[in-house]
Formats: structure tokens, sequence, C-alpha cells
């Protein structure tokens, strides 16, 4: 069944726009539609609230930084089976793994370090619709379930 996930270019790629556009197109060629998309820089308070599960955690100051110092460009995507297939598109959070296990992928091609590693995405069905609703609270998310 057709899926939806939350997708987001981080501050350091969108500074790239040649960048950003490529992975769009990337993005685009693996079968993903874009649903809705957003420009906006996070507050710290909000970009702390986005990653509140990761709260206590030593790379908390930094990614929350990090997140917050500049745009984003925020996409929701759908596909079939979209949540597992985008983190399958973006590779290894960690930048020493994307080298090892997938350099083809987003991350292992634009990623810097493993905080600044250029995307991020939903990691499961209930975050999906957690993180949608965070950025796109005027989406009606009920319109575009699908029954499996
Ligand atoms: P993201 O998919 O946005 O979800 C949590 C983020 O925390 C992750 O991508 C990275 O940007 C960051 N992160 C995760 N692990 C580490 C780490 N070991 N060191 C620094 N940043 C990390």
């Amino acid at each position: 069944p057709l899926q939806l996930t939350l997708a987001i270019l981080k501050p350091d790629i969108v500074a790239q726009p040649h960048i950003a556009s490529q992975i769009k197109n990337i993005i685009l060629r693996h079968g993903f539609y874009f649903v809705r998309s957003k420009l906006l820089t996070l507050t710290r308070a909000k970009a702390e609230e986005f990653y509140k599960e990761h709260e206590g955690k030593f790379f908390h100051n930094r990614l929350v930084s990090f997140m917050s110092s500049g745009p984003i460009s925020i996409h929701i995507l759908a596909r079939e089976n979209a949540i597992a297939e985008w983190r399958k598109l973006m590779g290894p959070t960690k930048v020493l793994r994307t080298i090892y296990e997938n350099p083809e992928s987003i991350r292992g091609q634009f990623g810097l370090t493993d905080t600044r590693n250029s995307t991020h995405g939903s990691d499961s069905p209930e975050t999906a619709k957690c993180e949608i609703k965070f950025f796109f609270p005027e989406f009606n998310i009920k319109e575009w379930e699908v029954s499996e």
C-alpha cells in the first residue's frame, strides 16, 4: 500500500542549491512523490522538541545547534513502503558506516559527519505520523491513510 514518510534536507544541503536539487532528483527517480514541501528555519526550541528522544545523548547539543542553524527543506513523500525505502535510499546515519556499507546512498555521497549527515527520515509509521503533524499541522493525514 501507499505510505507516507517525512524527509528533511538539512541546513548544509539547503545552503547548496545544486546539491539540494540533485537529491530531489534522486528521490523522484526512486519512485517517490512529493506530497507537500516546506522551507523553514527551526528555532532552537523547536529543534529541541523535534529531537526530544535524543535528549541527554552526547551529540544532542550539536544536533540541535546544527538543525536550527539555517533553513531546512521538509517534504512529505509518498510511495509504496516509503518509510523503509527512504531510509534505504538515505543510507546509514553514521558517515563511516555509509562508506563501508552504502557509499552510493545519499548520505554516502553527501554526508559530511555523523551530525551533518545530509538528510532525515522517519523511522516507523508512528514516527512518520507524528513528524508529519509536527511540520504540517494543516495536512489531513486521514485522507491519505490507505488500508493495508
Ligand atoms: P537524523 O536521522 O536526523 O536523526 C537523529 C540525528 O542525530 C541523526 O540524523 C544525526 O544527525 C544525529 N546523530 C545520530 N548519531 C550521532 C552521533 N553518533 N554523533 C553525532 N550526531 C549523531
